[in-house]
C-alpha cells in the first residue's frame, strides 16, 4: 500500500515543477488567492441568499480566511515575479515590490476584517452579511492599488 503511494507520487512529481520556477511561485501565489477567494464566496453566496445560510458552514470558511491571512506570503512575492516580467502570467504590478510597507498595511487590513468576520459569521446571516462589506473592502483597497486591471 505504502509503495503503491510512493510509486504515485513519484510519478506525480516532475508535473509539479515547471520549467521555470518564477511561474511556480506565481502560481503558487495565485492558488493563495483562490483559496481567499472561494472561502469569501462561501460567505458572500449566503450573504446574497443564493445559498441557505448555514451558520457552521459560515464559521469554518471565516475560520479558514484568518488561517490563510496568518500565512507568510514573502516565498510567493519573490522579486521578479510581477507582470513588468511575466505580463499575461500574472497580474502582480512591480510597485508591489517599491511600496513594500504600504502593501504590508493592506494586509493588515485584511487580517483585521478576517477577524471581525470570525467573530460575526457564526452569529446569524445578518451578522454574517455586516462584516462581509468590510472584509471585500479589504481585498478591493488592495487590488485597486496593487493588481492589475
Ligand atoms: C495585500 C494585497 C492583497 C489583498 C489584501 C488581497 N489581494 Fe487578491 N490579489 C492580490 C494580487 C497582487 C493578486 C494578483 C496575483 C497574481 O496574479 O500573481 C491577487 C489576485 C487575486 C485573485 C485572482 C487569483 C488568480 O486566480 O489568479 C483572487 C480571486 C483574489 N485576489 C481574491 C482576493 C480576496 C477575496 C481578497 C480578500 C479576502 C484578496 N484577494 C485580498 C493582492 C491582494
Amino acid at each position: 500500500m505504502r509503495t503503491a503511494i510512493f510509486a504515485t507520487l513519484a510519478l506525480a512529481l516532475p508535473a509539479i515543477a515547471s520549467a521555470d520556477p518564477m511561474e511556480d511561485t506565481i502560481a503558487a501565489r495565485q492558488g493563495f488567492y483562490k483559496l481567499l477567494g472561494a472561502n469569501v464566496g462561501i460567505i458572500a453566496a449566503m450573504a446574497k441568499g443564493e445559498t441557505d445560510y448555514d451558520a457552521a458552514g459560515a464559521q469554518t470558511a471565516a475560520d479558514n480566511i484568518v488561517t490563510l491571512t496568518n500565512y507568510n506570503l514573502a516565498h510567493v512575492y519573490v522579486p521578479g515575479t510581477s507582470a513588468d516580467e511575466y505580463p499575461g502570467k500574472t497580474r502582480a504590478l512591480g510597485k508591489i515590490w517599491e511600496e513594500f510597507p504600504a502593501v504590508a498595511e493592506k494586509g493588515a487590513g485584511l487580517k483585521a476584517a478576517a477577524l471581525e468576520m470570525q467573530a460575526a459569521a457564526g452569529q446569524g446571516q445578518g451578522e454574517m452579511a455586516a462584516a462581509l462589506g468590510k472584509l471585500g473592502g479589504a481585498c478591493k483597497a488592495c487590488h485597486d492599488d496593487y493588481r492589475a486591471k
